[in-house]
């Protein structure tokens, strides 16, 4: 079988792949040097960008490819067109899925036998979905359950929006999914319910008075929002198509089609016992390189130390993605220059859009205790974190005294040094006050 050299390789070829060959060609990259490898046959795409072409009523999606959106248009600049990379000499592998990593012998090896060498491997591989299928949620794998990540799965959504013209959608999901594609779809004329098993909607950032904001302006779109519970199975017409979700609490909704956003799992398996990991993803230092010294992690599968708050911490995002991507590629070229290069200093950036909305979101908050709404007693809260101290507190169900504790913490604003220890400790922490 064919075996190819390179002396820098990129596994992956999502948002950070993009950046990182957009960094090596102003780093100096001589052609022939640098290859990527995707599985995906389609250029490269901006995968952000297919859920808010949804959101368009005359479903553009399909605009969502090359030339109008390279995988680097978010940040300006040339455009990075397949020419691009001919012209810089970036080999670019396409519909090429690595099978198998034998990191100490610098070998990746695709589906079909082919054997790609490196001196520089960069794991790009970004997430894949968790499917409910995943946990044997009965009926999941009716049709018409659709899940968000690649391109092809946008285009067989919008062929179900079409043939099921004004039926019903039931979003399971209360994160980005849920929330963009609850309003993609309702701007397309469905019907739309969407359920999902915390007290609010995006409980990872919002805090319970934001999100009654996002939750009252959907419902005034004439979203039905369904908390507190999950869908625990399907059942299907005689063409095996979506046609019930039945939830926990013993509800049932009718639905012609299913979206369902529940989360993304970092794709690390090809490197498993071979690099170290934490978090769910692959451990690196401040500049992106593993525990084996020539491979470097970026983008959603990295698990990096985070200096503003001193812990380490993975994060799905496109921002991080590209500054992960450039970081990786500064310090690679770097060490080859003799040149130092500062410690990644991330600030953690999340925004979305939907209908007329949108949000933008920079640092923290640390959601502890029980928020599990089937709880006989729960009782969670919520800090906020700014500038490495905690500058504010939400508590649900506390006592008079916990109350006060949280009222001193957002008082006081104490020092936090580390995150997971504060998540740990939660109405401790603001005891100890
Ligand atoms: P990314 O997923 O972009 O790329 C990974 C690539 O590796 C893929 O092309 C994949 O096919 C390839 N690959 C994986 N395994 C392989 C193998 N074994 N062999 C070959 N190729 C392989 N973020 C944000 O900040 N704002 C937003 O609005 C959105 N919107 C959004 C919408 C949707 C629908 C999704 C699914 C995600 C978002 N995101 C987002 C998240 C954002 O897209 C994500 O964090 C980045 O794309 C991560 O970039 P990576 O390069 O790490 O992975
Ligand atoms: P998410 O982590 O944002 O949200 C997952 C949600 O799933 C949770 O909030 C919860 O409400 C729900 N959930 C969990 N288990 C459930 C169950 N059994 N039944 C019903 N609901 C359940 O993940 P996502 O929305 O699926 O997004 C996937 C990936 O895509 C993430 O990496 C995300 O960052 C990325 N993304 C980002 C954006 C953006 O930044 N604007 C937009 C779309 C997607």
């Amino acid at each position: 079988m064919a075996e190819k050299s390179f002396k820098y390789l990129i596994v992956g070829g999502g948002v950070a792949a993009g950046y990182a060959a957009r960094e090596f060609a102003k780093q100096g990259v001589e052609p022939g040097e640098l290859a990527i490898i995707s599985k995906e046959a389609a250029w490269f795409y901006f995968l952000l960008i297919i859920s808010y072409n949804l959101m368009k009523p005359k479903l553009y999606h399909r605009a969502a490819r090359l030339p109008g959106f390279h995988v680097c248009v978010g940040s300006g600049g040339e455009r990075l067109l397949p020419e691009w990379y001919k012209e810089k000499g970036i080999e670019l592998i396409l519909s090429t899925e690595i099978v198998k990593a034998d990191l100490p012998a610098n070998t990746l090896v695709s589906a079909a036998g082919e054997k790609f060498k490196y001196q520089i491997l960069i794991i790009a591989t970004g997430s894949t979905v968790i499917k409910l299928t995943d946990f044997g949620v009965q009926g999941a794998d009716a049709k018409n359950i659709f899940y968000l990540r690649e391109i092809d799965d946008a285009d067989k959504l919008v062929e179900a929006i079409k043939a099921k013209k004004n039926g019903k959608a039931v979003i399971v999901g209360g994160g980005y999914i849920g929330l963009e594609l609850g309003a993609a779809l309702k701007i397309n004329n469905l019907d739309v319910s969407m359920v999902y098993p915390e007290p609010w909607c995006m409980p990872r950032l919002f805090t319970s008075g934001i999100a009654a904001f996002y939750e009252g302006y959907y419902a005034d779109k004439g979203i039905k929002i369904i908390k507190g519970t999950v869908a625990v199975g399907f059942t299907s017409n005689s063409n095996g198509e979506v046609k019930e979700v039945q939830l926990k609490d013993g509800r049932v909704l009718e639905a012609d089609i299913v979206v369902v956003g529940v989360g993304g799992r970092p794709l690390t398996t090809l490197f498993k016992g071979q690099v170290e990991e934490e978090k769910g993803g692959i451990k690196t230092d401040a500049f992106f390189k593993t525990s084996v010294p020539n491979v470097y992690a970026v983008g959603d599968v990295a698990t990096f130390p985070l200096k503003l708050y001193n812990e380490l911490r993975r994060v799905e995002h496109v921002d991080h993605a590209r500054k992960s991507a450039e970081q990786a590629v500064k310090a690679i070229k770097g060490i080859e220059k003799g040149q130092t290069v500062d410690e990644y200093d991330y600030l953690p950036y999340f925004y979305s859009r939907s209908f007329d909305l949108a949000w933008q979101f920079y640092g923290d908050t640390v959601l502890f205790g029980d928020n599990n709404p089937q709880s006989p007693k729960p009782k969670f809260g919520t800090y906020w974190i700014k500038d490495g101290k905690v500058v504010g507190a939400f508590l649900e169900g506390g006592t008079a005294e916990e109350n006060q504790a949280i009222a001193k913490v957002a008082k006081l604003q104490p020092k936090v040094e580390n995150l997971d220890v504060l998540t740990k400790e939660g109405l401790s922490f603001a005891s100890k006050i």
